[in-house]
Parts: C-alpha cells; structure tokens; sequence
C-alpha cells in the first residue's frame, strides 16, 4: 500500500458535533472538552462557531469559550465564519484562525446559509481582506460534495466547479465535505482524482461523517490517494442541523486506531481523546 507516514488530523467535536445536540452543553464543560482534545496533541481543534445564535443557539457562546480557552502555543483553534459580521466577532475574542464554507449543491448551500453558492463564493471575497490584514491562517468546506439531502448524488464536475474557484483564492486549506455521510470509495476516487490533479496534497482535508459506517472505508481510500488531513469529532458526535439525516463525524477514537494500527503516526494520544469524550458524555 503507498500511504503517507504522517496524518494531520482535525478535531471537529466542539463545533461540528455539539452545534447538533439538542442538550445545551454548559460553557465550562466546552472549554474542558477542548482543553483536553488540545492536551491530547490533536493539532488543530475547531472550537466554536461565529455563525447566527438564531439559527445555531448551541454556539452562542463561541465568544466566551474563545475569551476563556486556555490555548497551547503549537494548537490552532478555527472558528466557523458565516460572513463579515462573524469574522468581526472572531477576530475581537483573538481568533486566529477561521473555517469559512459553502458547499458543491445549491439547495443544501440555501438551506443552511440562507445563500446561493455564488452568494456565498462572493461573501468569500468580502471576509478573506480583512482576514489577510489580521493574519487569518484560512480553511474553506465545501459541503454536500458527494449526496445532497434535498437534491440527491452531486457531480465531481459541481464540485470542481466550487473548488476552482476557492483555489483563486489562495486559501490554506480546503475541506471536502460527505456531509450526511452517504459516500462510499468508489465515489471518493474519481473526486480526489480531480482535487489532486487541482490543488496540492497538503492543502486538501476529507471530512467524512460516518452515518451509515463508510467513513473508515473513505478515509482509506484517500489516504491511498496521498490524501493525509482528516476531520473527525471525539466520540463520534456530530451532525448538521440543516441536513436531515446526518449523523455524527467519524470518530476520532476510530481514525486513530486505524491510522496508528497501520504504523502512520498523528502525535496524537488517543486514550486521552477517549477522556475528552467520556468527560463530555455526562452533559449530553
Ligand atoms: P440570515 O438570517 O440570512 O442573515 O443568516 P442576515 O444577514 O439577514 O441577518 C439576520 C440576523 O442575524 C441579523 O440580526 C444579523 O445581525 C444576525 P437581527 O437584525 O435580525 O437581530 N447575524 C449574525 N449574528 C451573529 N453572528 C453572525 C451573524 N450574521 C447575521 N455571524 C447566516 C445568514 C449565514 C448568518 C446564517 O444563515 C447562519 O448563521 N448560518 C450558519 C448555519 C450553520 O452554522 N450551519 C452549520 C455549520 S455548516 C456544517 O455543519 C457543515 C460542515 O461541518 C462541513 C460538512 O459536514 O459538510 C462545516
Ligand atoms: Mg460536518
């Protein structure tokens, strides 16, 4: 097999997970959660969204969890940025980096921003100034890349489309998105045939939810590809309050097993992520 010896792997818990639990997670218990998700080595940790608290109330407080975290000098931290408004709000709780997102499906793309793609592309062009002036490190998902809930299979040619012209841009990172986790491989090789043939390895992420267990089997095959960023969420939590049916992220338990099992290394210690988990379920 030709895989990578080193995986970055992204923690989505704290955002893409508790932005979809139908229990308030309290504010001390989210900054534990990701303390300990950061003391576990992850290398990136997505701690909270500056998206509309009418639309996701779970993240209303991303400002105070980004005013309290305690961060470690060599974590990145992403917050969700929907528009201006939220990247004015990162940036004054000392937000250094930012995910924003669109997605390859237009139906999927209206119903979670209340935007066309093109809309939300040209929102794009009016955050990313002002995150370059502040030094913003800048990572894009694009969404429903593979199954849209509404509009069903989506094309690599929909998706190209959306990653061309993010990739005008210059952003650091771009985060294919199996939203409500309905790929399987034979889907994930014909795009990440695309994507490498577009844009660099080391700037492409795959963001698998594992609803119906395919996840492992996705990851596998990219990783195959040279593919060597995954998003996962400890524990498995996860979901998007706009897609119907997605259920939690891969979990990030389960990557690292896997990934560690084949002798590629993350730096990443993986009974201290099933702390991070355990700690957190006795809020939900
Ligand atoms: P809108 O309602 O169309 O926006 O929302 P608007 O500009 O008309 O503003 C309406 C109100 O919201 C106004 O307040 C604004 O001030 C306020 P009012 O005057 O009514 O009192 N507002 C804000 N407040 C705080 N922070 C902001 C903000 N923006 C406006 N940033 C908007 C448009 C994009 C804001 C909204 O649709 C939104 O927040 N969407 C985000 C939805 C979301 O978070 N979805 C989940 C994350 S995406 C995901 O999970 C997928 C991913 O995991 C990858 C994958 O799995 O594929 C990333
Ligand atoms: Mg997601």
């Amino acid at each position: 097999m030709n895989l990578p010896s080193h995986v970055k792997v992204v923690e989505v818990g704290p955002r893409d997970g508790l932005q979809n639990e139908k229990r308030a997670v309290s504010l001390e218990a989210k900054i534990a959660f990701i303390e300990t998700l950061a003391e576990a080595g992850l290398p990136v940790v997505e701690a909270g969204a500056f998206v509309s608290p009418k639309w996701v109330p779970q993240m209303a407080d991303s400002d105070a969890v980004f005013q309290r975290i305690q961060r470690l000098p060599n974590t990145r931290y992403p917050a969700l940025v929907p528009n201006l408004k939220g990247l004015e709000r990162a940036l004054a709780v000392g937000v250094t980096d930012i995910a924003l997102f669109t997605a390859a499906s237009e139906t999927f793309c209206q119903r979670n921003m209340n935007m066309t793609i093109e809309e939300s592309l040209q929102g794009f062009q009016s955050i990313l100034p002002t995150a370059r002036q502040a030094h913003c490190w800048v990572r894009v998902y694009v969404s429903t890349a593979f199954v849209c809930p509404y509009e069903g299979k989506v094309s690599p040619d929909a998706v190209m489309r959306v990653v061309s012209r993010i990739l005008e841009w210059g952003v650091d990172e771009i985060s294919i998105g199996d939203t409500i986790g309905a790929a399987v491989p034979t889907d994930v090789e014909p795009l990440t045939l695309r994507l490498l043939d577009a844009m660099p390895a080391n700037q492409l992420a795959y963001h698998f939810h594992d609803t119906r267990g395919t996840a492992l089997a996705n990851t596998l095959c990219a990783l195959q590809m040279g593919v060597s960023i995954f998003d996962s969420s400890a524990g498995g939590l996860g979901g998007c309050p706009f897609a119907p049916g997605a259920a939690g992220n891969l979990a990030t338990e389960s990557l690292l097993y896997m990934l560690h099992g084949m002798g590629i290394e993350t730096g990443v210690d993986v009974s201290k992520v099933a702390e991070a988990s355990r700690q957190l379920q006795s809020q939900l």
